[in-house]
């Protein structure tokens, strides 16, 4: 697009049913950050939107869970989220929520203008429903065994075991995971948007507009966006529900609708526009959100993850042409995911370094995190996160580059200039080093530029870096320490350029260390004035004569002890993790004393004859040598042997359980059989079951 007039930045909203981690700050938050504290450098008008997205099933699941209201659910979230970005410098211009009543308002609006359009398929489809709590199921509250590795506890859309994709309907033996009823089918009535019909549209815009030979006139998307969206277009698309059967969210706005709300992913992202609304009334402007939302010649970027491309892509731009007062994003940045340690981050494992906790345990150091998740956003391919490589950044690059060549200005120019920045020598100039040097800063400079307006910001922090790297150079190479003592006029020069650099450096971290610009400027003494973007580079930013404040420590050497201890933590986790995937051991009180186990008698015995109990499914009636007598037992086993099966066979039977009335005959004692978790029985026995095996043990052998 032609230069924009203004950008609308705006960041995934983060569910509020759990704190914020590392895997969110790194695939979205800070780089959506450094994008618009850019842009405000270059005195862009720009707007960064962000805020807690509060409705969907998780959130109602984890307030049953703990017995709370979901507004109490996400009133805590928001809080905990909204104050740890804050703390840690994430400037969006408003952090909102879509439990406020203007997104209620804006969301409800949305859906009525395009029902009223008729831009809706209805569409009755049968449902799981919930007969004892009189609800419809939505797909997470329906668990049951997993149709493909018959494993319990499979949820309607998802079995965590083997990862299949399931719709409730495919479980076996599915339960309500309110009321544990067995859920049954029931008509309800949804509202759909046509996907299909936007196909066209979709694929003229994503395709042909954004895609690699554009011819130049819109931003090309990054290839794993691009390539989301494009297999989901040759997948064909379909008609989506945006209604859902909960009494959590915004409920739909049309009659005979009691009962449903608009689905989450519908709701959510027209937050980012209730969210604009809510900043301009805050300044007394109501109308002042329109020309974000509405001008043609905004720039709208949305910051995602990759789980969100679909919606962000697809489905909301979607929604925002057929309802025809918005524009369309320019550029949809999503990033892939982020590993920490070598493993997939997991709210549910705890697995994560939560961003609350990091900002407690590590006070001051809001910008080394800042800096190693920038460092290894995973732009292009999922990341790893790891301490030590936290620490190698920190000490090796922050402290050693950044930290150093700051400090070293600072100090020799208080040492040798009192603290006065010194001037350039006027009779001797600039040496052919000198401007070689000063020359490389608006290479740079353009480089961050470059790399940041194409969404590249490791690239762009590298690069941010190689102008504190060109001031190391730059001093070690001219050695003002040793030059001192026969040309100070030469050193005025060498430490005036050294500090120019110095202060074009505290420009151009800004967007990444937010919170070191600050400190460095302050150190510098720069007026706020000074600060734009546009000034790196300039050599007279600072003039001479003006006085430098104290040197302080930008960045401070991480120890061992601190990474060791961060494992530590994790290694915890691991373990508890394990723990509480073990089978859990029963309480002292259920355990089996050893003289209750050795009161059972139990027996190799022999089936020798065996036959179907009349007008049962599940029992046979069986005649077994137990070694002490023959005698009769009835067992439950009908369904996995037929009586023919079972003559002959070696079994277990626990002889000395009390006898037992069964369908009129007595049952002496009990068959012991193995229960797979599917059902199904298998004979127990000492090493074979016939009597052609030549080790077993012989019929009467007790067992114990
Ligand atoms: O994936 C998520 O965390 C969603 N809450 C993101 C929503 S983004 C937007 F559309 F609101
Ligand atoms: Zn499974």
């Amino acid at each position: 697009m032609k230069q924009p007039k203004r950008y609308l930045v705006t960041s995934a909203l983060p569910y509020a049913n759990g704190p914020v981690h590392i895997g969110h700050l790194a695939g979205v938050y800070v780089p959506s950050d450094i994008y618009v504290r850019y842009l405000r450098g270059k005195g862009a008008d720009v707007i960064s939107i962000c805020g807690s997205d509060e409705h969907g099933v998780p959130i109602t699941i984890k307030a049953k869970k703990e017995g709370v209201t979901p507004q109490d659910v996400v009133d805590k979230y928001h809080g905990i989220i909204k104050d740890a970005f804050r703390r840690f410098g994430i400037s969006f211009d408003i952090y909102s929520r879509t439990s406020s009543a203007t997104h209620a308002r804006t969301a409800s609006d949305f859906f009525r203008k395009l029902y009223e359009q008729g831009e809706f398929i209805e569409q009755t489809t049968e449902q799981y429903y919930d007969p004892e709590a009189q609800q419809f199921l939505a797909d997470r509250y329906i668990t049951g065994t997993c149709p493909k590795c018959q494993s319990e506890g499979a949820y309607g859309d998802q079995c965590e075991k083997c990862g299949s994709t399931l719709s409730p309907t495919e479980l076996i033996d599915p339960k309500s995971a309110i009321t544990g009823a067995t859920p049954v089918l029931k008509k309800t009535k949804h509202w759909f948007l046509p996907l299909d019909k936007y196909e066209p549209m979709l694929r003229e815009w994503i395709l042909k507009e954004h895609g690699a030979d554009n011819g130049g006139e819109h931003e090309v998307w990054k290839s794993n966006v691009y390539g989301q969206c494009k297999s989901w277009l040759d997948g064909g698309l379909l008609p989506r529900a945006v209604s859902r059967d909960l009494d959590w969210g915004i409920p739909v706005p049309v009659e005979g609708a009691e009962g449903k709300v608009l689905y989450v992913w519908f709701d959510a992202p027209i937050g980012y526009i209730s969210a604009t609304k809510e900043l301009f009334a805050g300044k007394g402007d109501p109308e002042g959100w329109r020309p974000y939302w509405q001008d043609e010649d905004t720039k709208l970027v949305h910051f995602i993850g990759k789980d969100n491309i679909v919606f962000h892509c697809i489905v909301f731009p979607s929604m925002l042409r057929v309802h025809g007062d918005f524009i369309l994003p320019e550029n949809v940045p999503a990033n892939e995911f982020l590993n920490l340690e070598n493993d997939k981050i997991s709210t549910s494992r705890n697995w994560a370094v939560w961003l609350h906790e990091y900002l407690d345990e590590f006070p001051g150091k809001e910008d080394v995190l800042r800096y190693v998740l920038c460092a290894n956003a995973p732009e292009t391919k999922d990341n790893d996160f790891t301490w030590r490589d936290f620490q190698a950044r920190n000490n090796n690059e922050l402290v050693a580059i950044f930290g150093n060549f700051v400090n070293r200005a600072f100090v020799l120019t208080h040492k040798y200039f009192g603290g006065r920045v010194p001037a350039v020598d006027p009779a001797a100039g600039l040496t052919d080093y000198d401007r070689e040097t000063i020359g490389e800063i608006p290479r740079i400079k353009a480089a961050i530029e470059q790399n940041i307006e194409n969404y590249r910001f490791r690239e762009a922090l590298k690069e941010m870096m190689n102008l504190a790297r060109l001031g190391n150079k730059y001093l070690a190479d001219t050695e003002p320490w040793k030059v001192i003592k026969t040309d100070e006029t030469r050193v005025a020069t060498i430490l005036n350029i050294s500090l120019q650099i110095t202060a074009g450096l505290a420009i151009a971290a800004e967007p990444f260390l937010p919170f070191t610009a600050k400190k460095l400027a302050g150190m510098l003494r720069l007026p706020s004035s000074a600060l734009r973007w546009d000034h790196i580079g300039c050599m007279t930013l600072l003039e001479a004569g003006h006085e430098l404040g104290e040197a302080e420590l930008l960045f401070e050497k991480i120890e061992d002890s601190v990474v060791e201890a961060q494992l530590k933590k994790l290694e915890a986790t691991k373990a508890a993790n394990a723990a509480a995937n073990a089978t859990v051991a029963p309480a002292k009180e259920e355990m089996v004393q050893f003289d209750d186990f050795a009161k059972m008698d139990i027996r190799v015995s022999k089936v020798i004859a065996a036959e179907p109990v009349p007008k049962t499914k599940k029992l046979l009636k069986l005649t077994v040598d137990t070694g002490l007598d023959t005698r009769t037992i009835v067992s439950g086993i009908a369904e996995c042997f037929s009586a023919e099966e079972m003559v002959g066979k070696r079994v277990l039977v626990l002889v000395n359980l009390a006898p037992r009335m069964l369908r009129g005959i007595e049952s002496q004692g009990m068959i012991l059989m193995a229960e797979s978790p599917t059902g199904k029985l298998s004979v127990v026995a000492p090493v074979a079951d016939d009597e052609s095996a030549s080790e077993t043990a012989p019929v009467g052998s007790t067992v114990g």
